[in-house]
C-alpha cells in the first residue's frame, strides 16, 4: 500500500460526478489515458451504517483502473470511523476494492442539501473543524489522501480569501494535493473561473494543486498546469466523450491538436459490458445510454443526469 502520491501516471483526473461516475463510466476513461478516476461524492455516515447501496458506490473490480474515494463529512467522529471501515476492505483480495488510490473530501459541493448540514463549502470558515477533519484525514487514510474545495460560499468569502487558510491547514498537515473548482458556492455552473485566485491558491501552496474548471481541449489544460498546477481534473467535458483524456494528453506530449475518431456505439456497448458484468444502478445504465444515444445523434452538449433521467 502506497502512502505517498505519485504524479508521474499523468496529469488528467477524471472528477468526481454525482449520478455519473459509476464503474463503467471510469473504466472507459481510464482505458483512454485517465490518469486517476474518482467515485461520486459518498456519504461517510452511509459506510458507518453499513449502508449496502453506499458501498457499492466504492466498487472498483477492475485492477487497471486508479480510482479515488471521494467521502462528504462534516463530523470528526465519522471520518474516523468511516476510515476505520475502508482500511482494511483495501486489503481484501476479492477483487471488489480493487486499486483504490486515494481518499478524497468534497468541500466543494453547493447543493442546498449539503450546506444545510454545513458540509460542502460552508465548511470553509469553519476552521477548528476542517482543521481538526484534515489532520484525522492525514493521519488515519490508509491511503494518499487530498481534499476538493471552492473558493468560499458567495463574493463576500471570496473578497475575504477564506480559501487561503484552507490552503495554509493543507501545507501544515502536508496533505497529498489540493483540487481547486476556482468559484465560490452562489455562482453558476456557467460562471467563469476564477484564475487570479487559482494562481493565488498555487502561490501560497507548499502541496500539489489540481485545477478544475472547464477543461474542455489542450489548450485549457495547458494553462492550468502552466500556472503551475500539478493535475487538472475534467467533469462534464468527459461525460459522453471518455476520449477527451486522449485527446488532451496527445497536446500536451505534442503542442498539437488531435481529434479521435469517435464511436459512440461501441463505446456504449464498452460500457454496457462491464455495467452488465457488474451490475449497474438502473440510474447510471440509462443515463449513460441516452447520453451515447444522443451524441451518436450530433448532440454534443452537457445534459445533467437530472434532465435526462427526467426523459426516461
Ligand atoms: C452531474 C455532476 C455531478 C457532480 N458531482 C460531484 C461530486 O459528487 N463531487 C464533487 O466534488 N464534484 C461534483 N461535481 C462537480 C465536478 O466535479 C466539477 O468540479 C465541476 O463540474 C467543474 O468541472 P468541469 O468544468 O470540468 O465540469 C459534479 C458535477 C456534475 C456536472
Amino acid at each position: 500500500m502506497q502512502r505517498h502520491f505519485s504524479f508521474s501516471s499523468g496529469k488528467l483526473w477524471l472528477s468526481p460526478m454525482e449520478s455519473v461516475s459509476d464503474l463503467g463510466f471510469r473504466t472507459l476513461c481510464s482505458r483512454r489515458r485517465a490518469s486517476l478516476t474518482f467515485t461520486e461524492m459518498i456519504r461517510a455516515d452511509g459506510l458507518v451504517r453499513k449502508n449496502k447501496a453506499t458501498f457499492s458506490l466504492i466498487d472498483t473490480f477492475d485492477r487497471s483502473v486508479p480510482t479515488g474515494i471521494q467521502l462528504f463529512v462534516t463530523k470528526p467522529e465519522i471520518l474516523k470511523k468511516s476510515l476505520e471501515i475502508i482500511r482494511p476492505k483495501i486489503d481484501e483480495q476479492d477483487g471488489r476494492f480493487s486499486n483504490l488510490s486515494v481518499i478524497d473530501l468534497n468541500f466543494g459541493c453547493p447543493s442546498p442539501e449539503i450546506i444545510k448540514l454545513g458540509g460542502g463549502p460552508a465548511m470553509l470558515k469553519r476552521t477548528e473543524r476542517m482543521k481538526e477533519l484534515l489532520m484525522i484525514l492525514q493521519r488515519e487514510a490508509p491511503l494518499p489522501c487530498g481534499i476538493k474545495i471552492r473558493l468560499g460560499m458567495n463574493e463576500r468569502e471570496r473578497q475575504q480569501k477564506v480559501y487561503l487558510r484552507i490552503v495554509e491547514m493543507a501545507n501544515e498537515v502536508g496533505l497529498d494535493y489540493l483540487t481547486v473548482h476556482p468559484k465560490v458556492a452562489s455562482d453558476d455552473s456557467g460562471a467563469p473561473i476564477d484564475f487570479a485566485a487559482l494562481q493565488e491558491i498555487i502561490d501560497h501552496a507548499t502541496i500539489p494543486i489540481v485545477g478544475n474548471g472547464f477543461v474542455v481541449d489542450g489548450q485549457s489544460a495547458r494553462r492550468m498546469l502552466d500556472m503551475g498546477c500539478s493535475a487538472v481534473m475534467i467533469a462534464r467535458t468527459a461525460v459522453g466523450n471518455p476520449w477527451i483524456f486522449e485527446e488532451i494528453d496527445h497536446y500536451l506530449k505534442t503542442g498539437k491538436e488531435m481529434v479521435v475518431v469517435k464511436d459512440y456505439v461501441n463505446a456504449w456497448k464498452e460500457y454496457k459490458a462491464i455495467a452488465e458484468k457488474y451490475g449497474a444502478k438502473e440510474k447510471y445504465y440509462e443515463y449513460h445510454r441516452r447520453v451515447f444515444e444522443l451524441r451518436a445523434k450530433g448532440d454534443l452538449g452537457f445534459h445533467s443526469p437530472s434532465r435526462i433521467l427526467k426523459w426516461v
